[in-house]
């Protein structure tokens, strides 16, 4: 979601709706060019909405569905598979099941590269139509307050369309099953980035029917007039009582979870939306929202409800994919006059770590832990104390334990020391100079000795 700003957004919103009123004469926009859509991940909606979205507007497709029916399979590095691809085609579609996956296609393609899912980490397609369907059903997102609700710890879709809606002013609900709370790599973005506040829920702030939608924690976007600090006596459960503008579903992700993790889906504390929940006075007036597919935690007898929305949301991404291709194969253009930089977009420049060695990712989905061959891991300093470094392939949180300077050349060999990472020296070291170890025996591996504030 980082690489389009919010008028970018709207830009693709406004060809969506031009497209989805004229679709029988799209089919020149594109003739001539190819689309690779390679879906290392099942898929019915993304995969057949982009297709079906390239042939609308006159140009082809070729496709992968299986790694196993591609030379990945014999050991070829994504690298290779994207630099071959971009040769064919001119623009991919990939989804794969390593986090950050997208992002070295991108590096490697040469064409224009669009995310169709990596791993849990984000799914940014599935967000701007949903953003599209809210906008499209409430005139507007700023001021809304909308529920996540579900596996929020792997929910792909939730960690994009989180960032999504704080960068377009809505304050967020979260309810997660139990063990699913949402990413320390989002709530830090959503709150050092885009400057929103998080407070965590006690009993107080749940709505009246607590067993029904019991909250975990509340985001408040700085654009809304209740900021939790200029109110700190503000009652949670009186907003929830004036309306949930939309509840946004998601399943238990299985197929990310380890074995044995412990956490389990449906039937086992999982929160269920059905015509119970939807009676309350809270969600009167919700749209029902979910990326699909569904399993249990959304209940058919939705289906006729006129709050439910997942199925023209499904519909929504063939207009809104064929905006967003054509104006990436530079077939339409964006209006200039709209694309500025975004009013909520992120305010951090994080400094970079790249030394490539000392620390990794400690995500073993992240792209950059199974492709090592090639990919250097490189990091963003989010954090000085505690140290906390940001995989920028999955967004995952790295903690190193130990920190060095690359100075030390200029004293002795004596001065050739790691120290703890939470001790004073984690903020003295100049930036440029910053080390970072994982592990004593990492640190020993590059020559250096334990200094004075080593604790093990
Ligand atoms: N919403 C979504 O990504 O659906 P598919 O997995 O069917 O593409």
């Amino acid at each position: 979601m980082d690489d389009l700003t919010n008028e970018e957004i709207e830009a693709v919103f406004c060809l969506a709706d031009e497209m989805a009123e004229s679709m029988g004469e799209q089919a020149g926009v594109c003739r001539g060019k190819i689309m690779a859509s390679l879906f290392f991940e099942p898929s019915t909606r993304t995969r057949l909405s982009f297709e079906a979205a390239m042939l609308r507007l006159g140009g082809q497709v070729i496709t992968a569905v299986d790694i196993g029916a591609t030379s990945l399979a014999k050991g070829e590095s994504i690298a290779d598979m994207a630099r071959v691809v971009g040769s064919y085609a001119d623009i991919i579609v990939i989804r794969h099941p390593w986090e950050g996956a997208a992002r070295v296609v991108a590096d490697y393609a040469g064409v224009p590269v669009i995310n169709a899912g990596d791993g849990g980490h984000e799914h940014p397609t599935q967000t701007l139509l949903d953003l599209y369907t809210i906008r499209k059903e409430r005139g507007a997102i700023k001021g809304l307050k909308i529920a996540l609700w579900g596996d929020l710890k792997y929910g792909r879709t939730v960690h994009s369309l989180a960032c999504a809606l704080a960068r377009f002013g809505a304050s967020i609900l979260f309810r997660p099953g139990p063990g699913l709370e949402m990413p320390e790599h989002v709530v830090r973005k959503l709150t050092k980035e885009y400057g929103g506040e998080l407070r965590k829920c006690d009993v107080g702030d749940q709505p009246t029917r607590g067993d029904l939608f019991s909250l975990d924690a509340i985001y408040v976007t700085p654009s809304t007039p209740h900021q939790l600090a200029m109110m700190p006596d503000i009652s949670i459960q009186v907003e929830l009582e004036k309306g949930v503008d939309a509840i946004y579903v998601t399943r238990f992700q299985k197929e990310r979870h380890a074995q044995g993790d412990g956490v389990q889906g449906s039937g086992t504390g999982y929160p269920v939306v059905d015509k119970r929940l939807l009676k309350e006075k809270t969600f009167r007036e919700t749209l029902v929202m979910h990326p699909l597919p569904r399993i249990d935690e959304l209940a058919h007898e939705l289906d006729a409800d006129p709050r439910s929305m997942y199925f023209k949301q499904a519909a929504r991404g063939v207009p809104i994919r064929m905006a967003l291709t054509s104006l990436l194969l530079g077939a339409r253009q964006l209006d200039a006059s709209t694309v500025r930089e975004p009013a909520g977009a992120r305010k951090t420049d994080y400094p970079v770590y790249d030394r490539g060695f000392g620390v990794m990712c400690q995500n073993r989905n992240c792209v950059s832990v199974n492709e090592k061959r090639y990919i250097k891991p490189e990091f963003r300093i989010v954090s000085r104390r505690p140290l906390t470094l940001m995989c920028i392939y999955c967004e995952h949180e790295v903690h190193p334990r130990y920190v060095a300077s690359a100075e030390w050349h200029e004293g002795t060999l004596e001065s050739k020391r790691y120290h703890s990472a939470d001790s004073h020296w984690a903020g003295k070291i100049r930036l440029e100079n910053l080390i970072a170890f994982d592990s004593e025996s990492e640190a020993r591996s590059r020559g250096f000795k334990p200094g004075r504030y080593t604790r093990d």
